[in-house]
C-alpha cells in the first residue's frame, strides 16, 4: 500500500514539474506589457477621429507589416521571422488599450517602436483606437 502511494505521488509530482516547464515556456514567448501599462488610461477612447488621423497613420507606418484589414498579411509579413498577429482575433481584442499603447510604443524585436514617428499624444491614441476596431 505505501509503495502504490508512493509510485503514484512520483508520477503527480513528475507531471506537475512537466506541466510548470512547459508553461513557462509558452508564457516566454507571450507578450505580456507590464503592470503600469495594462492600467493605462486611454484618454482619447470617445474620440471620434473626424479626420481619420488613426487610419491615416495606421496605413503610413503599420500597413506594410499588419496588412489593410490587420490580418498580419502586409506586403513586408513575409520577410519577418516572428509570427504576426491577427489583429481581428478574440484573444488580441481582449487586451486592455494601455497594452496596445506599450505594444506599439515601445515595441520589442520585429515589431518596431514608434514613440519617435509618431510623437503626438492624441495622434497615438488615434492609432490604438483604430486597430481596435478591425
Ligand atoms: C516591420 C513590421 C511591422 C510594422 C511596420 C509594425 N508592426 Fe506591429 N508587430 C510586428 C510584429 C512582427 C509583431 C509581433 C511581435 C512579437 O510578438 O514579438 C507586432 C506586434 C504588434 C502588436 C502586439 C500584438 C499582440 O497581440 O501582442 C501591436 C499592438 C502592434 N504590432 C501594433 C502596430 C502598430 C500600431 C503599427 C504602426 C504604428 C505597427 N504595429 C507596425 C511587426 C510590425
Amino acid at each position: 500500500m505505501k509503495k502504490q502511494f508512493l509510485i503514484i505521488s512520483t508520477i503527480i509530482i513528475g507531471s506537475l514539474t512537466l506541466l510548470s516547464l512547459t508553461s513557462e515556456k509558452l508564457l516566454q514567448e507571450f507578450w505580456e506589457a507590464p503592470a503600469k501599462y495594462q492600467k493605462m488610461v486611454n484618454p482619447q477612447l470617445n474620440n471620434a477621429d473626424a479626420d481619420n488621423i488613426g487610419r491615416t497613420l495606421y496605413t503610413k507606418h503599420c500597413k506594410s507589416c499588419h496588412g489593410t484589414k490587420g490580418k498580419g498579411d502586409g506586403t513586408k509579413a513575409k520577410s519577418i521571422d516572428t509570427k504576426m498577429p491577427d489583429f481581428t482575433n478574440a484573444a488580441f481584442k481582449k487586451q486592455s488599450d494601455g497594452s496596445l499603447y506599450y505594444k506599439t510604443y515601445i515595441g520589442r524585436d520585429d515589431m518596431p517602436s514608434f514613440n519617435k514617428k509618431i510623437t503626438d499624444e492624441v495622434d497615438q491614441w488615434l492609432v490604438i483606437n483604430y486597430i481596435k476596431n478591425f
